[in-house]
């Protein structure tokens, strides 16, 4: 048979290795009290849980980093991380890992690496996970050399799943039709638009080198099959040049989609231009522009430089990251009343110590809990942020 046309070849099934789960705490019960209005909000934890423990003690990883979250149409929870199989580092060479939930958090499955880079110097990083709700399909993009650590081109690569994150096909490069301009997705979720214009495109956002900075969007408009970038980045400034402190350098970033259609991209402000708070972009064309007049600086969303969460969740926008100007401390959720233009003034404090990088998810039945549940998978530490992965499921109402 000639080369097959499909760009998603089927890979064989998977055979990498799986180690038992490490389940520190875990437990969950539920009674749903109707509908929260706005006064009733009182998000609390009700059950968290390490994914994921650094320090060589599962599958010989030395650190676990970088995680995000997603939730599938089939209800099922999907959590995944990168696994730095002999450093801290940035680069080096790392595993996926990935663990599934099928019973709204409360057990996970075993670890599994579904992508293997092998012993490359500058391996893969995450990554966007974005989920085709209208074709239940899930994608995963990262990137290759993102950092020219004796290598000289990025590629991004993006993986598929057609059966609810069971099995995935092999990595198909993306750099072959968007070109090799090194692009870092999220950390986080990508989105599928659910409202006008473009209801159904597929977008992810990221990031490109330190110096190239700014924030570029890629997206699908046929489910996956093809993939471009928007027509107008946001470029950093100075723009293709070293920067200096307080120069303006959006980097990690989460989009989410306000129910105006417009989607708001909050970022990571990398060199503190204007303040040590988050940068947000609002695109009105469903992230073919992102316009530096619709820029601002939200000075309530104080932020050390991290990747944070953000999710649009039962009509409120939540927010997520250490809360706290120089250091990855203080993990903790804001909500908004208002679309994201104010946030409501006791947020809750996840953890007070050391916590880093985080992605928000929500499942989508109709089912109370689901409706009043969303969970937030972030980097949490005794001593450093970098010690292990945790799950939080957060009960918006406050209701067990
Ligand atoms: C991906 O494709 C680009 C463009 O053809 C190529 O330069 C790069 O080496 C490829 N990356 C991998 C990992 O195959
Ligand atoms: C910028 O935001 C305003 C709303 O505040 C909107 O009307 C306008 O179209 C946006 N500009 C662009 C170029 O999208
Ligand atoms: C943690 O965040 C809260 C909410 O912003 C803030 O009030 C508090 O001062 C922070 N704590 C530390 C130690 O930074
Ligand atoms: C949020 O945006 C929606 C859609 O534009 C609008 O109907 C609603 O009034 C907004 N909420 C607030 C509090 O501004």
């Amino acid at each position: 048979m000639g080369a097959s046309l499909d760009p998603w070849r089927r890979s064989q099934p998977w055979r990498g290795l799986c180690f038992g789960g490490l389940v520190l705490l875990g437990w969950c019960c539920w009674q749903s009290h109707g509908v929260a209005s706005p006064d009733q909000v009182k998000p609390l934890i009700t059950m968290e849980q390490l994914l994921w423990v650094s320090g060589s003690v599962i599958g010989e990883v030395n650190t676990f980093r970088v995680p995000i979250i997603a939730a599938t149409p089939r209800g099922t929870l999907l959590a995944f991380s990168e696994a730095r199989k002999h450093s801290s580092s940035d680069t080096g060479a790392k595993f996926i890992a990935l663990r599934r939930s099928q019973d709204k958090g409360a057990t996970w499955s075993p670890t599994s690496f579904i992508v293997d880079d092998g012993s490359l110097a500058d391996g893969l990083n995450l990554g966007a996970v974005v989920v085709d709700w209208e074709k239940d399909i899930v994608f995963l993009v990262y990137t290759l050399c993102a950092h020219y650590h004796q290598c000289t081109t990025a590629s991004t690569m993006i993986i598929r799943s057609r059966d609810d994150g069971v099995t995935w096909s092999v990595p198909r490069n993306l750099s072959k039709e968007i070109g090799t301009t090194m692009f870092a997705p999220g950390p986080g979720y990508g989105i599928q638009k659910r409202y006008e214009p473009k209801k159904g495109r597929l977008i992810v956002c990221g990031h490109g080198t330190l110096t190239w900075d700014g924030i570029s969007c890629l997206l699908s408009d046929d489910h996956g099959l093809t993939w471009r970038y928007g027509q107008q980045p946001l470029h950093g400034i100075p723009y293709g040049q070293a920067k200096l402190p307080s120069d303006f350098n959006p980097d990690e970033c989460q989009p989410y989609e306000l129910p105006d259609g417009s989607v708001v991209i909050n970022a990571r402000n990398q060199n503190f231009y204007h303040c040590s708070c988050r940068i947000v972009v609002r695109s009105y064309d469903a992230c073919e522009t992102l316009p530096l007049e619709n820029v601002t600086f939200d000075k309530t969303l104080v932020d050390p430089a991290v990747a944070a969460g953000a999710l649009v969740k039962s009509g409120l926008v939540f927010f997520s990251n250490p809360a706290h100007e120089q250091q990855r401390i203080n993990m903790t959720l804001r909500w908004s009343f208002t679309n994201g233009s104010s946030w409501w003034k006791e947020p809750l404090q996840i953890w007070s110590g050391a916590s880093g990088y985080s992605s928000m998810t929500a499942l989508d039945g109709p089912a109370p809990e689901d409706v009043h549940s969303l969970f937030i998978i972030y980097e949490k530490g005794r001593v450093t942020s970098t010690d292990s992965v945790s799950v939080a499921k957060i009960s918006i109402n406050g209701k067990l």
